[in-house]
């Protein structure tokens, strides 16, 4: 299993969507998939989807239930993790408690090949806590300078705090190519020149398209809603470059995972 957080700093970019698309993006291509919705004030996933869980992770905390109860399987293929409001007490959880957390996880997440963790804007310990957790990071950036500078905060604080030096970066939102390409090189450009020792990978640029909009009022993904659309076509792109990201392929994820969730 290959976990991949996704993150942005600045909150409304459209991580949410990205994941529940990227997922069905990879479901298509014969990938079995989680999502962890780990976005602390609001069940994000379920919404967008439709969906109204009826357990989440406290049921799991608290001992009523094992981990693999609580999974929601979704029409489209790929399930999800429902974490409600327990996703905080997930970061905060004594060494035993997470023993026996590990030994659920190592069973329930086993016959995934992706695990996607969408998480809360800002920079919180909450979000460095699940940025560390994953193989891969996943920034969304939109062309608002608003969004730049909270991306570029939140690459300044993971690599300071956490010392993570590698990220994948998807321009969302771009009026076109070459406007996503701008906004990708002035990134790129001020992360050398004050964070040089880490290193952005563009993995993609999704165009602003009203059909997202629109497929989310309909609570349906919008690959499924507008599959010809061209935003549909780029997350199918990703989807295939994430399947052949060469930093992930051969080694034991689900394991490194674990023990990562132990240690931190
Ligand atoms: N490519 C796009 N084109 C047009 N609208 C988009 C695009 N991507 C996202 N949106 C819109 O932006 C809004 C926010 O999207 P979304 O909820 O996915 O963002 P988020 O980053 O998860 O937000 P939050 O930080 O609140 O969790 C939604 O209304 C969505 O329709
Ligand atoms: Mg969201």
């Amino acid at each position: 299993m290959r976990s991949f957080s996704i993150a942005s700093g600045k909150g409304g970019v459209g991580k949410t969507s990205f994941v529940i698309n990227i997922a069905l993006a990879l479901e298509y291509l014969g990938q079995k998939v989680l999502i962890l919705d780990a976005d602390l004030g609001l069940a994000n996933v379920d919404i967008m989807l439709g969906l109204a869980p009826k357990f989440d992770i406290r049921y799991v905390l608290s001992g009523q239930l094992q981990l693999k109860d609580i999974l929601l399987e979704t029409e489209y293929g790929f399930t999800i993790v429902p974490a409600g409001s327990g996703i905080n007490e997930l970061t905060q959880l004594n060494t035993a408690q997470k023993l026996i957390l590990k030994t659920q996880m190592e069973e329930a997440f086993k016959p995934y090949d992706f695990l996607f963790i969408d998480i809360s804007a800002g920079i919180s310990d909450n979000v460095l806590f699940f940025s560390q957790l994953a193989d891969e990071r996943i920034v969304l950036v939109t062309p608002e300078p608003t969004s730049m500078a909270d991306a570029y905060a939140y690459l300044k604080v993971a690599y300071r705090k956490c010392r993570i030096k590698n990220f994948n970066i998807v321009i969302n939102m771009a009026k076109d190519d070459s406007e996503g390409k701008r906004i990708y090189q002035q990134l790129l450009y001020v992360c050398e020149k004050f964070l040089p020792d880490i290193k952005l990978s563009l993995l993609g640029i999704l165009h602003y398209d009203e059909c997202v909009k629109k497929s989310i009022r309909s609570q349906i993904p919008f690959l499924k809603y507008c599959p010809d659309a061209k935003i549909s076509t780029k997350v199918k792109e990703i989807a295939y470059k994430l399947i052949n990201l060469k930093r992930l392929r051969d080694s034991n994820n689900l394991a490194e995972f674990l023990e990562r969730f132990t240690q931190l």
